[in-house]
């Protein structure tokens, strides 16, 4: 089903007719197309449905294009990202090209419907600016993060679950605080993971959000649960490349406070009422989408 939008965002950039720029398009790794999946399990596969999705995507695809120059970020999603085969003004060009042309697209939809991911697009940028303010030294406010987090990442899904809802005539609250949910639990599962998985499986480097300067959940719960001296031995690995036995002290210390395992329980919990959302709206696909997405590996 997802073919539809493929073939759909293709449509889109084939209307530019740029043979470069559908070359740069057609060498952009896919992923896992979260938000085109949410779409069409929420408003089917009618023809607006399919168009919405490549909306969104081609946004989305957007901002990661834009994230990695920012990140100087060398892969993405297993391949080397855009801006290190081509370059980051060519990077942040088909960030725009695919932004603007979302954004034409968008205007064709209910006034509601553009209104809600234009908006979200507005988090998600104040999201990434904070995330870089974040970035700048060990943060250990929890809320702090948690609010970027909704904007940098949930805002989006929430605003996808809430406009496909919008679409099918459904309920758009409760498909807004689904995605909301989602949205966060997802963005934890990631920083999990990041901690406990290889590069192979991540297709980018491992333990690399903290080299970045982020700070994220799992590192926040870690800071709470050590003593001054072990805070102050975290605060001084922030930022910079680790080495081998600061990455093993990490990953001792994440397992043995049990920050890890809080964060995981944090990030379950908004899934589970998730899912009981979509079980009450009769939604199984929906409800299944979270669970898969607690429970994958990368
Ligand atoms: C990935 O974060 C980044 C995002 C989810 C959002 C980035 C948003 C912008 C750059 C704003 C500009 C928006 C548009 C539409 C042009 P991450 O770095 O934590 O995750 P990663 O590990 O996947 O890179
Ligand atoms: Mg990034």
């Amino acid at each position: 089903m997802l073919e539809s939008v493929e073939a759909r965002m293709e449509a889109f950039i084939a209307d530019l007719d740029n043979r470069e720029i559908m070359d740069l398009f057609r060498r952009l790794p896919a992923g896992k197309r979260l938000r085109a999946k949410l779409v069409l399990k929420i408003a089917g596969e009618r023809e607006e449905a399919v168009k919405l999705a490549a909306v969104i995507e081609m946004i989305h695809a957007a901002s990661l294009l834009h994230d990695d120059v920012i990140d100087d970020a060398q892969t993405r999603r297993g391949v080397a990202s855009m801006n290190a085969t081509e370059g980051s003004k060519q990077a942040i060009m088909m960030g725009d090209i695919l932004y603007s042309k979302g954004f034409e697209e968008l205007t064709g939809f209910e006034r509601r419907i553009a209104a809600a991911v234009a908006g979200a697009v507005t988090q998600l940028s104040i999201g990434e600016l904070m995330d870089v303010r974040l970035g700048e030294r060990f943060n250990p406010d929890k809320e702090a993060y948690m609010k970027m987090v909704y904007q940098k990442t949930a805002a989006l899904i929430e605003a996808t679950a809430a406009s496909a809802a919008m679409l099918a005539g459904k309920e758009a609250e409760v498909y807004a605080t689904y995605g909301r949910n989602l949205g966060i639990a997802f963005q934890i599962i990631d920083d999990i993971l990041d901690i406990t998985q290889s590069a192979e499986k991540l297709g980018k480097p491992a333990m690399h959000d903290l080299e970045e300067g982020k700070t994220t959940l799992p590192y926040i719960y870690l800071y709470e649960a050590l003593g001054e001296r072990e805070r102050q031995k975290l605060i001084s690995l922030h930022g910079k490349p680790l080495d081998e036995s600061a990455r093993a002290w990490i990953k001792e210390k994440m397992v043995a406070s049990g920050a890890l395992q809080r964060a995981y329980l944090e990030a379950k919990a908004l899934g589970e009422e998730a899912v009981a959302l979509m079980r009450k709206a009769g939604e199984p696909a929906l409800a299944e989408i979270v669970t898969a997405m607690i429970e994958r590996e990368f």
